[in-house]
Parts: C-alpha cells; structure tokens; sequence
C-alpha cells in the first residue's frame, strides 16, 4: 500500500511526476497530498516538451515532434478543459442527459494528455543507461530479463489494432509488472495499474519518419529511453 508519506518522498525523489504538470508535488511531508496541478476546471496547460524538437531525431524528427506535441497533445488539453467546464455547465443547467457524452470526452482527452506527458519525459536524447536496482530485480522477476520485456513490450506495442499505446505497468494490488496493448488512450487499461513507461503508436507519432513501419519506429523508440525516468516511477508507484 502506498502511503501518503511514502508517495511523498519517493515522488519528490523522483522529480518527473512533477515536472509532468499532471500533479505538483510539495517540499515537506507534512504538507497536504500531492494535489492536481490545476485546481480550477477549465486551466490545465500544455506542459513544454523536456527537450528540444529536434533533440530525439534521428529516432524521432523534429517535424513529428512538433506535429505531435504542439497540435495533437495540445489538442487533448483543450478537449480536457473544454469536458471539466461541460460538467460545471450541466450541472448548472441541471443537464443530466449530458453527462455520459461528457463522460466519455473526459476519459479520452484526459487519457490523452496524461499518457502523453507521461511519454515525453519517458524519453531523453540518445536513452540512459538500462536499470539497476528495484526496478531491474521486479522486471527480471516478472520478464526474466531486460529483453524479455523489451521483446513483450514492443510486440504488445506492434499489435495494438489502430490507435494506441504500448504499456509497462505497475500493479500495487497484484505487486507485478504488466505490460498493456492500450487502445485509444484508455480503454484496456488494468484498474489501479501505474504507467511507468508508456510508447505512443497511434500514426501520428511516427507515420512522417516511418509510414507503415511500425516495428521501426519501436526499435528507434526503445533507443531514447530514459531508464531513470522510468526508475523514479517505479520508486514511487510501489
Ligand atoms: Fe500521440
């Protein structure tokens, strides 16, 4: 079970979770839980990508990145804001009949903006080192060895049927890695599992460079891995 101090500290340790923009996190673990980033309904922003546009090319171009963060991600901040202003305005209407579209929009676009923040800081300029530590013992356990999940996870990635993701994830229920052929943003998820690492292979993250080579895409992918990105997750998901 994660404990609020535990969270606490190891997502201060870990920093990304923070720097998401999805949560901000405090200094002292007497301050109140970790609090979305914007409280207000309506305000949350597109957070800047870590790098520069072109500082994953070969692997990932600067067109593709600019395509990619600036109108397709900024694309799902606006529907997540325009969902969270739907629900106040229903409500205020008293328009039930509205809520389940809504519902649905909100689901889809704020999937698509936390899976994306989630994917850009996955990834740095030329990868990091594989992991050492915890999160090399957990995927030894559960995939028998790096390439095990490397192997799993790119072919969990290349069958996703139409928009999707490929997922490594932590499950604090069942203490295992998993990994997840995500469709859309959000459907097929495991309730309660924790993204650690996450690949984008819906078309527009790669079709410019790649067309219809998506195993490429993946392979170029798994080069731009940032292991300590991912560590940090895990240090603090468990
Ligand atoms: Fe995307």
């Amino acid at each position: 079970m994660i404990t609020r101090r535990s969270f606490l500290g190891s997502a201060a340790a870990a920093g990304g979770l923070a720097a998401s923009g999805v949560w901000t996190t405090v200094a002292s673990a007497d301050e109140p839980t970790p609090k979305p980033a914007s409280a207000e309904p309506g305000t949350h922003t597109l957070p800047p990508l870590p790098y520069a546009y072109d500082a994953l090319a070969p692997a990932i171009s600067e067109g593709i990145l600019r395509l990619h963060h600036d109108k397709h991600h900024a694309g799902y901040v606006k529907g997540l804001n325009a969902a969270e202003l739907a629900f106040a305005d229903a409500r205020a209407k008293g328009d039930a009949a509205a809520i389940a579209n809504i519902e649905r929009a909100l689901a889809f676009h704020g999937s698509g903006h936390i899976n994306h923040t989630i994917y850009w800081e996955n990834m740095k300029p030329g990868g990091a080192k594989e992991p050492t530590g915890p999160l090399a013992d957990q995927i030894k356990a559960d995939f028998g060895s790096i390439e095990g999940l490397k192997s799993q996870l790119l072919a969990a990635s290349a069958t996703v049927e139409g928009n999707g993701w490929g997922a490594l994830v932590w499950s604090p229920m069942l203490k295992r890695l998993y990994t997840l052929a995500v469709l859309n943003h959000q459907n097929s998820y495991m309730v309660g599992a924790i993204t650690l690492l996450i690949t984008d292979v819906w078309e527009h993250a790669y079709y410019l460079d790649y067309q219809n080579r998506r195993g490429d895409y993946l392979s170029a992918w798994w080069g731009l891995v940032n292991w300590d990105d991912v560590a940090a997750r895990f240090a603090a998901a468990r």
